[in-house]
């Protein structure tokens, strides 16, 4: 038995990852911004919510679909964009997308991934989304839409909390910029980490090194990683582009990065099918509310208009149902998959995934709730001061 089959919960994947990257990539997916405030505070919210049984309700395994766009997944949870998620492993994009095609879920791609698009369709059984930044301008964007559409993306999920990259000071401290201005002095210093994983490093040099995007075609090439930064400053989405894009891509569009009821209204207005409670994981704006302390509150303005998706802090099939129950027709996994790629390639996000469905399954039979679908408020109990309905 490997050690990521023995892992039990995704703190244990987590150990495992952290065990097997570099401190520069560990570090990239842990971390936040600033002072990490909301990263720790997504996490924390859940414990502020405790679950109402109903004892006594014997059943068969319960059910875990849900349909989101008009797909019926058979989880309650969808693979969240993931920059450079191939640094965590060769190939992992791909593997990412087949470890969830094979759980009967979907997975969004981020454009700043290492792969490809049409090699993570390829990869992919279920549907496939892709997640919009406009890097490189309208024409870039433009050309990486057609693209997505002609391999059979799905849906477009149109990131809006970027309008510059987060102040990930782990970042800062372990040398990226400097290890991506490939001058050698300024590099040295940072090198140990590197050399200190040597089967990291191996299966990365050999995946080429991740090193531009290659869904960012600019007319010199694909975007190379250094001008990330840059290109993020240079490319905020507004509620106008909306327009364009939608009428660029035919499709149904999703909004990722609403943080309040105002702004889930105007993305709604703005023609969106659906709408994600995300803070981006606590990498963008430190000091902004836990995701799930902001989901009653859009689910009010909006829930019967659109599809509220919500993400960040989710680490256990509890979290998942808590965010069910108040309201989210499915929910996006960041860095609990994240983990188990960077622990063990594709069964390492078989096992998280496999982790939380048991949780769920689990979780629910203790609830006595038959259905994912099924939840509702009647099962949490609220602390003080979150609204009543
Ligand atoms: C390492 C990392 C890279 C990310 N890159 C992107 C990205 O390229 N595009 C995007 O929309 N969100 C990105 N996110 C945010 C996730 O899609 C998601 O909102 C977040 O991870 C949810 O929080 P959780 O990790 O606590 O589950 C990234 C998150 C992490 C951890």
């Amino acid at each position: 038995m490997s050690a990521v089959d023995k892992a039990v919960n995704i703190a244990d994947l987590r150990r495992l990852a952290k065990r097997r990257l570099p401190r520069i990539v560990f570090d990239y997916a842990d971390g936040g911004a600033e002072d990490e405030i909301t990263l720790r505070g997504n996490c924390r919210v859940f414990e502020t919510i405790t679950l109402r049984p109903r004892s006594a309700v014997p059943m068969p395994s319960p059910d875990l679909r849900t349909t989101v766009l008009g797909t019926t997944f058979d989880l309650p949870f969808l693979l969240a964009p993931i920059g450079s998620t191939r640094m965590f492993h060769p190939h992992g994009e791909a593997l990412a997308a087949a470890a969830a095609g094979a759980a009967g879920t979907g997975y969004i791609l981020s454009t700043l991934c290492g792969s490809p698009l049409e090699e993570v369709k390829a990869a992919a059984t279920r549907p496939v989304w892709y997640q919009l930044y406009l890097v490189g301008g309208h024409d870039v964007a433009r050309a990486g839409i057609e693209r997505a559409r002609r391999a059979g993306f799905s849906a477009l999920v149109v990131t809006i909390d970027t309008p510059v990259a987060g102040m990930r000071e782990r970042d800062h401290y372990n040398g990226t910029g400097a290890l991506l201005t490939r001058k050698i002095g300024s590099m040295l210093p940072y090198i140990p980490q590197l050399l200190a994983k040597p089967r990291w490093l191996a299966g990365f040099i050999a995946d080429g090194g991740l090193m531009s995007f290659p869904n960012v075609m600019l007319p010199t090439g694909p975007m190379p990683y250094a001008d990330v930064g840059r290109a993020l400053a240079e490319c905020a989405v507004g509620w106008p582009d909306l327009r364009w894009i939608r009428d660029a891509w035919g499709g149904p569009i999703i909004v990722k990065g609403v943080h309040t009821a105002d702004d889930a209204r105007r993305a709604v207005d703005a023609g969106a099918e659906g709408v994600v409670v995300s803070n981006h994981g606590g990498r963008q704006l430190d000091g902004v509310a836990p995701t799930l302390r902001v989901l009653p509150e859009v689910v009010a303005a909006v829930g019967d208009r659109t599809e509220v998706l919500f993400d960040g802090g989710i680490r256990r099939g509890s979290d998942i149902v808590k965010a069910l129950a108040l309201g989210a027709r499915a929910v996006l996994i960041g860095r609990a998959y994240m983990y188990g790629l960077g622990a063990g390639g594709g069964p390492g996000v078989t096992r998280a995934i496999d982790i939380l469905r048991a949780d769920l399954l689990r979780t629910l039979t203790l609830l006595g709730c038959p259905s994912a679908a099924g939840l509702d408020r009647s099962f949490l109990e609220l602390p003080a001061g979150w609204p009543s309905t």
